[in-house]
């Protein structure tokens, strides 16, 4: 066992305001890092990620998105069992339940669909600025970040926008559920809301049963494979759930991740903005640089050996996508910001093998739009410099601003 002197503790304010340089000694000097604290494996080399999301036998995808599997408290499994179990979907599945399911939800959600929303998207962003640009000022992760993708992801579900508030908020109570560090007082109210999510799915869902619709949900029920079960209703509602919150919690904290490190390098922004063609690159460069998922976990299902460290069955360890896309091994000058780079397909910020990430070409076409369009409508955008005007968020797995002030200068001309 690797016994390393360091203190691995994603929520301290240090690690919040900048973890590389931990993680770059954690490769140096303990690739495969035993944090007592966590009991968790850490894993921080690109190769050693890669090996470990391709070896799909020896390290299962059971909670995949949990950082503890110590039993949630009785009041709060209370409520969860007044709803549907929250597993399996498919993040946190293997082998044939997962294949399963991906064939299924792949049926529904095709790249397809993901194209004909480029419009639709383009005009959510402008429709979202409307609201706010002649104020000078805003809260961008209130009046934006979040609001974009929910729209996005809410629209392919055709689910009525005056439902995303509440639908936003049991997102974050679901990712509450999932970290688990609140009182038992807050879980318990985060549990309600993840059953009332649930319900508002199971009701959705139920109302298309025997009907002939033809929109995603409808779809979603009436995919068929050819050597496979079409999915029952509350697995549909599992993935629902899933697409809800793994389709916007992680593009909010890339608008944002995206937002301050451009203008942390203004001479990036400017090639970015004199040079169209590389705004792809740019939205791949944020996602290596700042990765919004920085890393997820796996069970280990059989003693192994990982780059030479013993790791026991059923320990659980966490695959550090944010520290493999800074691996000097895998890129050139990786903490170098970089948006002519050449590398940039390699990085693994939507995971790599069966569980890569199935929204990353909705993701993608947001941030290619959301970005650019932010800074040609808000000219001289900037962070509000001061006290609490950027606030990281606090979840232990994930990277991103819970609150950012920006600014920028309101002329006439924005108005009309
Ligand atoms: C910048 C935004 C995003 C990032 C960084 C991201 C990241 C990831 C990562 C790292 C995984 C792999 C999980 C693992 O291996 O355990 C994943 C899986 C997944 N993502 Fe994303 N994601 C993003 C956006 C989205 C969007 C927009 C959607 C849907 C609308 C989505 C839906 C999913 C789903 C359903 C999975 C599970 C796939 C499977 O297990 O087969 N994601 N994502």
């Amino acid at each position: 066992m690797t016994r390393f002197p360091v203190h691995f503790e994603p929520l301290s304010p240090e690690q919040l305001a900048d973890p590389y340089p931990l993680y770059a000694k954690l490769r140096r000097e303990a690739p495969v890092f035993y944090d007592e604290a966590h009991d968790l494996w850490v894993v921080t080399r690109y190769d050693d990620v890669l090996a470990v999301v391709r070896d799909t036998e020896t390290f299962s995808s059971e909670n995949a998105v949990r950082a503890s599997v110590k039993p949630l408290p009785q009041p709060v499994l209370d409520v969860l069992a007044t709803g549907w179990p929250l597993t399996p979907t498919l993040t946190d599945s293997d082998g044939k339940v997962h294949k399963r399911l991906r064939l299924l939800v792949s049926k529904a959600f095709t790249p397809k669909r993901i194209a004909a929303m480029e419009g639709q998207i383009r005009e959510t962003v402008d429709a979202l600025i409307d609201e706010f640009v002649d104020d000078g000022r805003a809260d961008i992760i209130e009046k934006f970040a979040w609001n974009l993708p929910m729209f996005a992801i809410t629209d392919i579900l055709n689910v009525p926008r005056e439902d995303v508030p509440a639908l936003h908020r049991w997102s974050v109570s679901w990712l509450r559920i999932m970290q688990a560090t609140d009182s038992v007082e807050e879980l318990v109210v985060h549990a309600e809301d993840v059953v009332a999510m649930q319900r508002y799915f199971v009701n959705a869902l139920e109302a298309r049963v025997d009907q002939e619709g033809d929109d995603f949900m409808s779809n979603l029920l009436g995919a068929r494979v050819a050597d496979g079960e079409p999915l029952k209703l509350e697995e549909a509602m599992r993935v629902l759930v899933n697409l809800i919150i793994a389709g916007h919690v992680t593009v909010t904290r890339s608008i944002g991740n995206g937002l301050t490190t451009l203008l942390a390098h203004p001479d990036q922004l400017q090639v970015v903005l004199h040079d169209p063609t590389l705004i792809q690159a740019m939205a791949e460069e944020i996602l290596r640089y700042e990765s919004p998922a920085q890393g997820l976990f796996r069970t280990v299902r059989k003693d192994s050996v990982l780059n030479g460290v013993e790791i026991p069955a059923g320990a659980r360890l966490m695959v550090h996508w944010a520290s493999a896309n800074r691996d000097e091994k895998a890129f050139d000058n990786p903490d170098t910001f970089d948006v002519t780079r050449e590398s940039m397909a390699t990085h693994v910020a939507f995971g790599r093998g069966i569980h890569t990430c199935l929204g990353a070409p909705l993701a993608r076409l947001q941030l290619k739009i959301a970005l650019p369009r932010l800074f040609e409508r808000l000219p001289n955008l900037r962070v509000v410099v001061g006290e609490d005007t950027a606030v990281r968020d606090t979840i232990f797995f994930a990277r991103g601003f819970k609150k950012l002030e920006i600014e920028w200068d309101v002329t006439d001309a924005l108005t009309v």
